[in-house]
């Protein structure tokens, strides 16, 4: 009942604005977390032209392989065990090295395994990498390594891009430079925000999730002011409709009251297929094309909507849109008091996925 459309030509759309706004890098396309809730194959048989596609975990570059996806993959977190680290040479995975134990991981690979290394300075997030004192000898043990490809590839993430007020984004490019200059080998610092707010983060390579899924990583701008179309849809469809009298309540709690004689839609969709339960009554939903204000609690499979001032005459069956075309996620993140990563990554198993 309950699906989210996946709009591949929105996707490749969304890829040449990335490359028109990042005209002399080349592009790691972030498609980790099932392509955020994309589908991973099908958002990388969408995106063949990228360059590399970026994923978290090893099992996630594994799925990309097993589904015949032939392109370069780096795993963004590397291995943490030899087992992996065999896993990741038989598939030709690139690596993030970020420990020591990374490190002597790859000392202990028999040959004749090579890899592309990707070694990430921690320029100031504290998440992963080397801090600035520890680089260098990181670079220097990485160097002597038989299995590790030469040169070594240089790589940071930054914290606050979606701040360009912040000096954060600052320090942190100095910080990379100074710990970098005069070393050989392509370097990547960007992600979507980056990418866009710091042009100058523009390095050999940028790192875009967001974009590509045609959502700005900007807090109030949504993807449409970079160019973007949204890729997700989510859709569902009026299955009751009702008509209250004023006092009446909807809803587990009866938080929402009618103010007015009110036509009351039931959709089918609820936080059981990841549509979030802390959105607050007048939420919008897009009930056949029109907004109409969501009306109490969200339940686990249905909500209510307050169709009365609907220009359309309401049925069951009629279609409802969550977010996506018409209705940008952005502004449904806003109302839930999150990010729009989160509501992409969080529909649940029970959506249908229709690739289109
Ligand atoms: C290391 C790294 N690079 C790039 C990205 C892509 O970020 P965004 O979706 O904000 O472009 C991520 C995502 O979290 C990441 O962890």
């Amino acid at each position: 009942m309950v699906s989210a459309t996946i709009d591949t030509s929105a996707l490749r759309h969304n890829l040449s604005i990335v490359r028109q706004r990042a005209p002399r890098s080349r592009v790691m396309a972030v498609i980790k977390a099932n392509a955020y809730g994309h589908g991973l194959v099908a958002v990388a048989q969408a995106l063949d032209s990228a360059d590399l596609f970026a994923v978290a975990r090893v099992d996630e570059g594994l799925a990309l392989r097993d589904a015949g996806i032939a392109n370069d993959i780096l795993l963004l977190e590397g291995v943490f065990d030899a087992e992996q680290l065999s896993a990741a040479a038989a598939a030709g995975f690139e690596l993030v090295v970020h420990t020591g134990e990374q490190i002597e991981l790859l000392r202990a690979m028999p040959a004749p395994a090579r890899f592309k290394i990707w070694l990430k300075l921690d320029s100031g997030m504290n998440r992963l990498g080397f801090k600035a004192g520890e680089f260098s000898a990181a670079h220097a043990a990485l160097h002597g390594l038989t299995c590790v490809q030469q040169p070594i590839n240089l790589f940071t993430h930054l914290a606050s891009a979606d701040s360009p007020d912040l000096p954060t984004t600052a320090e942190q490019l100095a910080k990379f430079s100074a710990v970098t200059d005069g070393l050989p080998g392509e370097r990547s610092i960007a992600n979507s925000a980056g990418m866009v707010g710091f042009p100058e983060a523009q390095v050999d390579w940028v790192r875009p999730g967001l974009l590509l899924y045609g959502v700005s990583p900007f807090a109030g701008l949504i993807g449409a002011d970079h160019g973007l179309r949204p890729v997700m849809t989510l859709r569902s469809h009026v299955i009751a409709v009702k008509d209250l009298v004023v006092g009446e309540q909807v809803g587990y709690g009866g938080t929402w009251t009618a103010g007015r004689p009110t036509r009351l839609a039931i959709a089918a969709v609820g936080y059981g297929d990841g549509y979030p339960r802390n959105l607050a009554s007048g939420a919008p939903v897009l009930v056949n094309g029109e907004r109409a204000p969501l009306a109490g609690r969200v339940s686990m499979d249905m909500i209510g909507i307050d169709a009365t001032d609907l220009q359309s005459v309401l049925k069951p069956g009629d279609p409802v849109i969550l977010w996506g075309e018409g209705l940008p996620v952005e502004e449904i993140a806003e109302w839930a008091e999150t990010i729009p990563y989160e509501l992409l990554c969080g529909i649940s198993q029970r959506v249908a996925v229709d690739i289109v």
